[in-house]
């Protein structure tokens, strides 16, 4: 079975968005993952379909409510029991997300990604459905989904196949715990500017060797806390 993602958002229509072009897209149609997007608003009861109301305790904008976030979750599993998959919630009030936690849910079966919107989610659904947040960065969006198709990008790009390489093999920014080295292409000069010669000298080794001290280098500068996450 491929790593399958549920969707649930009040803006389908904004799914698959770019996870429908360039490499994730080609994945999507070869099958090596699935999506289903689901409206929340289906799972509202009433002529009015309502699914949010006024936060308990007065204050600004809406919350989402319980019951019918709890309901659309429950529905879009196939077998609510047997549904392994972990079920996130896009939120600035999440874990933040980083290349070990992508790793480790490209590694599981998919996930059940909620889209918050509104000022938030009921905090009891999140309870009672065990819902995971998940924040992309210390900024606010609108809304949950070019967060939820943020994560996705992410991991799909490490499912088996969709890349063409092995996950240990890859050696780019954050796979080691460091940003990549600079990169180059012809023509030798461009604008006065030379490429570094050791990467025009054939040697491996001494390339190898040059490419570890600028990712070093990089990183010192840039994001000495990777640093020191290393050290740990
Ligand atoms: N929804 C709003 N802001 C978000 C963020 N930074 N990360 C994830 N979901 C969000």
């Amino acid at each position: 079975m491929s790593f399958r993602a549920s969707v649930l958002t009040l803006y389908p229509e904004m799914f698959p968005g770019s996870l429908g072009v360039s490499l994730a897209g080609r994945a999507l149609e070869r099958g090596d993952w699935a999506l289903d997007v689901h409206q929340i608003r289906d799972f509202a009861t009433g002529k009015h379909h309502v699914v949010d109301d006024t936060p308990a305790g007065g204050g600004p904008g809406m919350v989402l409510k319980a019951d019918v976030l709890a309901r659309a979750i429950d529905e879009v599993a196939d077998d609510p029991k047997a549904d392994e998959r972990p079920k996130l919630l896009m939120s600035p009030r999440g874990k933040q997300l980083d290349q070990a936690m992508v790793r480790d849910l490209a590694l599981g079966p998919g996930a059940v990604i909620v889209c918050g919107r509104f000022e938030g989610v009921d905090e009891r659904v999140i309870e009672a459905r065990g819902l995971q947040e998940v924040s992309i960065g210390d900024y606010v969006l609108s809304g949950g989904e070019p967060a939820a198709i943020v994560l996705l990008d992410a991991i799909i790009r490490l499912l088996p196949g969709v890349m063409g390489s092995d996950l240990s093999e890859l050696d780019e920014s954050f796979e080691n715990g460091m940003l990549e080295h600079p990169h180059y292409t012809k023509p030798r000069e461009w604008e006065g500017r030379e490429i570094p010669p050791v990467l025009l000298s054939g040697d491996h080794g001494a390339i190898e060797k040059w490419r570890k001290e600028k990712s070093q280098e990089l990183t010192a500068r840039r994001r000495p806390d990777l640093i020191e996450k290393s050290k740990e």
